[in-house]
Order: C-alpha cells, then sequence, then structure tokens
C-alpha cells in the first residue's frame, strides 16, 4: 500500500452533521503538514442522498476504488433514521466494495494500550434480513470459514508486532458462526506459537472491559460484537471524540474514520472533538500512505491541542477552530 503515484489521492468524505466540521480540520492539518497530497472531496451520506438520492454514488464509489487512501468523517442524519434509504447503507456497502475486513480500533490510555481487530464485512451486518408473512423481521450471522481466517491471521500478525498476546471476543456458548470462529482462531494460532490466545464470552468481555482494560493487548472479534466493545473501549481511555480506526484489506486503499458518529445532538455548534478524526488522519500516514515521520508528528501535535484546547467533552471549554489552531501551531 504505498503511493505510487506522484502525488498520492486522497478521497475526503466530508459526511454529515459534525463531519465537515472535524474533516475540515483534518484537511487544514494534512495542507500544512503533506502539502504533495491531493485532497478532494466526494459526496456521501445523507448529504448525497439529499443531492442525488444514494449514499454512495457511483461516482463516489469510482473515486474511492482509484484513491490511495479514503478520509471519512462520521455519515448518519436523524432526518433518514426512518427512511428507506439510509446514510449508513453506503457506508456498509464502501466497506464490502473496498474489502476493508480488518477494522483496526486502537485505545489506549495510562496503563490502557489496547487494539481491537473488528471483522467488518461479516456476520449481522451483512446477513440476510427480511420480514416473513407472518410480520416477524429476521437478522442472520454468518461467517465461512475463510472470513473467520483472514481476519484471525490479521489479529496474530498484529498481535506479533505488539505484546503478543491476543484475546479471541465470542459468544461460542450459544452462537453457531461463535463456535465456527473459536475453532478457525485456534486452527491460526498453530502458526504462532509465539503468540499466547485466550478465548473470552462477549458478556464477560463488556465486564473486564469496563473493570480491568489493562489487562488486554489485542482483542480480535466479530462485526457486531466489536462494534459495541470499541465504543467501550474509547470510553474508558478518555472518551467516543478521541477515538481512532483503520479499516483495511489485503489490497487496495484503506479507509480511515474515527470510531465516534455524527453527533447531531452538537452539530453546528462548534464543539466537536477532532482529536479521532485527526488520528484517524494519523492512521491513514502510517497504514495507508507509509509515512510514519509524519504520523508521528502529527500525533505530538494531537497531544499539545488536546492539553492546551481541550473541547467540552472531555471537560474544556475550547471551540473546535481553536483546538484546530493549537494543533498546526504545534506542526510548526
Ligand atoms: P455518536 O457517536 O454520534 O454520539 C454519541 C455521543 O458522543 C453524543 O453525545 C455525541 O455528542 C458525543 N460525541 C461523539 N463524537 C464526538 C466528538 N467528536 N466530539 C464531541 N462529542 C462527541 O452516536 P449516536 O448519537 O448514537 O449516532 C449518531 C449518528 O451517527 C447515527 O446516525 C449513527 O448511525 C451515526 N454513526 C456513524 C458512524 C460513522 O460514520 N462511522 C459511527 C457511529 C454512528
Ligand atoms: C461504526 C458505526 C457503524 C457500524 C454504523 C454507523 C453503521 O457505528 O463505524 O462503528 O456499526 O459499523
Ligand atoms: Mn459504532
Amino acid at each position: 500500500m504505498t503511493a505510487s503515484r506522484e502525488r498520492p489521492r486522497i478521497v475526503c468524505l466530508p459526511g454529515d452533521c459534525i463531519g465537515p466540521e472535524v474533516m475540515a480540520v483534518a484537511e487544514r492539518v494534512l495542507r500544512e503538514l503533506a502539502p504533495d497530497l491531493d485532497l478532494e472531496e466526494h459526496l456521501f451520506g445523507a448529504a448525497a442522498i439529499r443531492a442525488t438520492g444514494t449514499s454512495l454514488p457511483d461516482e463516489t464509489l469510482a473515486a474511492c476504488r482509484t484513491a490511495d487512501a479514503v478520509l471519512k468523517a462520521p455519515i448518519g442524519d436523524p432526518e433518514f433514521d426512518a427512511a428507506d434509504v439510509r446514510p449508513e447503507q453506503g457506508m456498509l456497502q464502501l466497506r464490502a466494495e473496498l474489502d476493508v475486513y480488518a477494522n483496526l480500533r486502537p485505545a489506549s490510555q495510562g496503563e490502557v494500550d489496547l487494539l481491537i481487530v473488528r471483522e467488518l464485512v461479516g456476520g449481522l451486518y451483512f446477513g440476510a434480513r427480511g420480514v416473513r408473512d407472518d410480520g416477524t423481521v429476521f437478522d442472520t450471522c454468518e461467517y465461512h470459514p475463510a472470513q473467520v481466517e483472514r481476519i484471525a491471521r490479521r489479529a496474530f500478525e498484529l498481535a506479533r508486532a505488539r505484546n503478543r498476546r491476543l484475546t479471541s471476543v465470542d459468544k461460542a456458548n450459544v452462537l453457531e458462526t461463535s463456535r465456527l470462529w473459536r475453532r478457525v482462531v485456534h486452527e491460526v494460532a498453530a502458526d504462532y506459537p509465539d503468540v499466547e490466545v485466550a478465548d473470552l464470552l462477549v458478556d464477560n468481555a463488556a465486564m473486564q472491559l469496563a473493570s480491568a482494560p489493562e489487562q488486554f493487548d489485542v482483542i480480535v472479534t466479530e462485526n457486531m460484537f466489536g462494534d459495541i466493545l470499541s465504543d467501550l473501549a474509547a470510553a474508558m481511555t478518555g472518551g467516543l471524540g478521541l477515538a481512532p480506526s483503520a479499516s483495511l484489506g489485503d489490497a487496495g486503499p484503506g479507509i480511515f474514520e474515527p470510531v465516534h458518529g455524527s453527533a447531531p445532538d452538537i452539530a453546528g455548534r462548534g464543539i466537536a472533538n477532532p482529536t479521532g478524526m485527526l488520528l484517524s488522519t494519523a492512521l491513514m500516514l502510517e497504514h495507508g500512505l507509509g509515512r510514519e515521520a509524519e504520523a508521528g508528528i502529527l500525533r505530538g501535535a494531537v497531544d499539545v491541542g488536546r492539553r492546551t484546547s481541550p473541547t467540552p467533552d472531555v471537560g474544556g471549554q475550547a471551540t473546535t477552530s481553536e483546538f484546530s489552531d493549537a494543533v498546526v501551531a504545534a506542526l510548526a
């Protein structure tokens, strides 16, 4: 995933509600830090539904496919919560189209330093769903062994590059897909004798994350469990506004986006915390473009912003633009 063009192309998807507010900060920072990147904005989410009737227009998908990386702000708007066409559908479609099956969600603060590796293109999110004649509504959770194998392998590789401890989270006491998950994880484990692997049921995992998060190194889990546990891990390490993510496949561009949503409750007030967006931008520089030095500089500047200009969600009083000024000043 090294950038082959002279000017790497970054597709920016500003998204909805606070999305454009935090994306503006990321673009400002990138223009300062990496002026050789070509940043291009495309329609996505609620904004795209309003303009074109669909959340992921063909033109946006085509731009993403040929990009070096996709930098994405949150989508989602209460206006479409009950609609047939919703912003979230385009997001799932984009993840599937780019086959970014490995969603890396790091969380650290003090003693806690963990990485959730969430399977992103399978499970309940992508199984058959519908309505039966009697009115029953259903969603189904499905996994093929190959889907489990590739995410398990990715998680073992990541654990090997960290503290060599992997916790696989499932619900194998109830679910058939979890029993498959557990079996495949242990088959893959044979190739990684240097990594210590343990199984944990998801309800216990939530309790352990809330009470003793410092015990974890890498956690690997299926799509839905990973969604829920990553918000919890974010809350345990300073708040949802801080958490970044990288969604990677085996080839092609990754998607880099904060863990948090579009926060309609604070949209338009200029107080969104851009930390999750900026740390996702750092993950893009590092994993998407192989530019570790710039990623390090950006993380350092974000630390300065967090110390000197905290936003209200983390107990401060700074606005998004004051935070952004502090980060840009610290880059210099
Ligand atoms: P949310 O993450 O948007 O907000 C939860 C709470 O955290 C809110 O009180 C919000 O104000 C706060 N918060 C989140 N990010 C913040 C930030 N950067 N700075 C300060 N405060 C922040 O979750 P929700 O309210 O359940 O979802 C709102 C919408 O976002 C829904 O439409 C949902 O589908 C969508 N969503 C999108 C993504 C994404 O695009 N990746 C992720 C999660 C949710
Ligand atoms: C996330 C979000 C999405 C998910 C929604 C918006 C579809 O919550 O990226 O964590 O559940 O994957
Ligand atoms: Mn989520």
